[in-house]
């Protein structure tokens, strides 16, 4: 039985060429547009494996005995594109309540932002303002206090045996729930 080779078809032979130059082009543009936004999205992704922890003080530097010391919190402010220097932005109670664990409770009163004292006569907290009383655990000592919640207590962690680290943040006052502002 005799076979005949068949010729290619030339509009066949042209659109596979033009398939694979259309294929090529978008490639080449792909490849630095892709490269190009790895490395504007870049200081997202870092931002993300940062902690947000800030280093407040040694462990060293808390008595022992479980008594509150407060602390200034300065930190810088970052945001994914921009770093800006370290500046105060808030403050912190820290105490002892073991050996390598600390407590860390934001200054501010829940109830309406004022900074609230630490009495040592009494071994409370207690906010000028409007009278509100936070015993040492955080919790609210005296139920005729207006604040709506007790202190507001903040994670910490304790890095290389001495540091302490914690992650401050603020939350809206005058209410029942935790609001991160
Ligand atoms: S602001 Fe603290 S009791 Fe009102």
């Amino acid at each position: 039985m005799e076979t005949r080779d068949v010729p290619p078809q030339p509009a066949r032979r042209n659109f596979l060429k033009k398939a694979s130059a259309v294929f090529i082009g978008a490639l080449t543009a792909l490849v630095p547009a892709l490269s190009g936004l790895m490395v504007f999205l870049d200081p997202l992704r870092r931002k993300s494996q940062d902690s947000d922890a800030v280093l407040i003080a040694s462990l060293s530097a808390l008595p022992e005995d479980g008594v509150p010391r407060k602390f200034s919190v300065i930190a810088g402010h970052n945001d994914a594109w921009n770093h800006m220097p370290r500046v105060p932005v808030g403050a912190v109670y820290l105490r002892r309540i073991g050996d390598k664990s600390v407590q860390a409770f934001n200054v501010i009163c829940p109830h309406a932002g004022c900074f609230v004292d630490y009495l040592p006569a009494i071994k409370n907290y207690h906010c000028p303002c409007h009278n509100s009383s936070f015993a040492l655990d955080g919790s609210i000592a005296d139920p005729k206090s207006p604040s709506p919640r007790g202190l507001d207590e903040l994670p910490v962690e304790i890095r290389n045996e001495n540091e302490i680290w914690v992650k401050f943040q603020n939350f809206r006052a005058g209410v029942r729930e935790r609001i991160p502002v």
